[in-house]
């Protein structure tokens, strides 16, 4: 394939990715944006494996790396299961900071590469890679660190090294000063000690970024480590002279600062905080550890599903918030079952979505499209939040920290200032969950104690299954 007809494919490439980005942004068009997708990455494998770059040699190899890299992604995607999602994207960016910094490594080791080029050209080309490697590296580590977070495998509780932001600005230094040791090298040899240095920093900056980030917050991490992936993407592209690559990594990495930004205004957070890292736990905001702020107190009101369903069929206006429990259950099907008999009933149901509810961006939109709940009565919290006043049923199905009404009413609490989904101003507000535990965040919740609020234990599949059946009986 000759280089023009490369490029063309790539910008066909390019312009079916942003059509996907385009497709992404709404549930009704997000089929026809993966499709778009996954036509562009065809494409863009095509031209590149046919491409001018690759000979005849190379092709064995990168179709054999095909065929394994192919192989471990069905079998992940076959068997991995919903609420596993989040880590498995979390380890996937890893990847991704990982070839980067591989890439970078054999950029600059490579004869054949440098010899392309010299003076200006070579710094430039130089800079490209000890900036492509410092991106890769972070996100490699703290990809990792948030794979264990989100995972359960590392406590969600921030590590706080005294003196971080001084440690932080040390490493900064020293890698400033070693990227110039490293332009000013004259031999592959001499370079490498500066990069060896720079990449063990890096890999403990980024570790080091992700510890000190307690467990409400993770929602931000996940979407700045997206973002910091598509810009080590770029840096490949740079590296390797790649366009698309380039234009991809930025899309990536330009949609994930966006949605950062998106998360940081949902939890009302400061953006620039999170990019200097280890925000939310000494930002100013009288927060504190967690189990530290106000326990709530009093008397809770368990309900059966049988009274659940009472409730139900009496209301003329229910707003469903589904949260990560409902994930663990896969309860969303028996939620629309009973979203279709209350329909059918005349009672006005609607959901309300919290922006961080689950695990990950979207979670809950994924999970009632899977359903096939209509879009159109699935509203976003600042859609919704104003009608609580006026609702007779307020049902959470397996969320806690979102509806956590200690966010509003507790200065001291870790996640004060979040805004969340005010179910207790519902006429009644039925929480269903398994036991008492708090959630991801470790707070515990005064909603479970307030006196309009009524508890329904257990599994939420279990006890929405019963709840359908009372339902259907009545
Ligand atoms: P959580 O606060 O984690 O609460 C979920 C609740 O579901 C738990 O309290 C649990 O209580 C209950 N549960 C678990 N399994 C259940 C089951 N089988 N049946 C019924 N209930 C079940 O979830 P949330 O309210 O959705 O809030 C999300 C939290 O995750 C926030 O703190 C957010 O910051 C964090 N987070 C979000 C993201 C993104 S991007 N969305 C990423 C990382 C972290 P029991 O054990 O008592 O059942």
């Amino acid at each position: 394939m000759s280089e023009s007809l490369t490029t063309v494919a790539y910008l066909g490439a390019a312009i079916l990715f942003i059509l996907s980005l385009g497709g992404l942004s709404n549930p009704e068009t997000s089929r026809r944006g993966n499709l778009y997708g996954i036509i562009g990455m065809a494409l863009a494998v095509l031209a590149t494996i046919f491409g001018p770059h690759v000979t005849a040699i190379g092709i064995p190899w990168i179709v054999g790396a095909m065929v394994v890299g192919g192989a471990i992604g069905l079998y992940a995607a076959r068997t991995v299961q919903m609420t596993q999602m989040p880590e498995l994207v979390a380890l996937m960016h890893s990847l991704v900071g990982l070839a980067a910094t591989l890439v970078g490594y054999a950029s600059f080791i490579d004869p054949a590469a440098s010899a392309n080029f010299s003076g200006a050209e070579k710094a430039i080309h130089e800079a490209e890679i000890y900036i492509g490697v410092l991106i890769g590296a972070v996100t490699f580590s703290g990809s990792i660190i948030a794979f264990g977070k989100l995972s359960g495998r590392i406590g969600g509780k921030p590590l706080l090294l005294p003196g971080r932001h001084l440690l932080n600005l040390i490493g900064l230094l020293i890698v400033i000063w070693f990227g110039v040791q490293f332009l000013r090298a004259e031999s592959i040899s001499a370079g490498m000690t500066p990069l060896i240095i720079m990449t063990v920093i890096a890999l403990l900056f980024g570790i080091h970024m992700v510890m000190a980030i307690g467990g409400a917050d993770m929602p931000v991490v996940v979407s700045m480590l997206n973002s910091y992936s598509g810009w080590a993407a770029a840096a490949t592209g740079f590296m390797l002279s790649n366009d698309l690559l380039i234009v991809t990594g930025a899309l990536v990495g330009s949609s994930g600062a966006i949605l950062s930004y998106i998360m940081c205004r949902a939890m009302n957070r400061n953006f620039f905080s999170v990019i200097a890292g280890g925000f939310g736990s000494d930002s100013g905001k009288p927060k504190a550890v967690a189990g530290a702020a106000a326990q709530p107190e009093g008397e809770v009101t368990a309900v059966t599903a049988g009274e659940t369903a009472e409730l139900l069929r009496d209301a003329k206006s229910v707003i469903i918030v589904p949260g990560y429990g409902m994930a663990v259950a896969q309860a969303q099907h028996t939620v629309f079952e009973i979203t279709k008999v209350l329909r059918e009933k005349g009672v006005n149901v609607r959901f309300g979505i919290h922006p961080v509810a689950g695990r990950m961006p979207g979670h809950m939109n994924v999970l009632l499209a899977e359903a096939k709940v209509p879009y159109d009565i699935v509203m976003e919290m600042d859609e919704i939040n104003e009608d609580f006043p006026g609702t007779d049923v307020a049902m959470v199905i397996g969320a806690n920290d979102i509806v956590n009404p200690a966010a509003m009413e507790d200065p001291t609490s870790p996640i004060a200032g979040m805004p969340v989904l005010e179910v207790w101003k519902g006429k009644t507000s039925i929480v269903m969950k398994r036991s008492m535990a708090s959630g991801y965040a470790g707070v515990d919740n005064p909603l479970f104690y307030k006196e309009n609020n009524r508890m329904l234990f257990g599994d939420a599949k279990k006890m929405l299954d019963e709840v359908l059946v009372s339902l259907k009986s009545a």
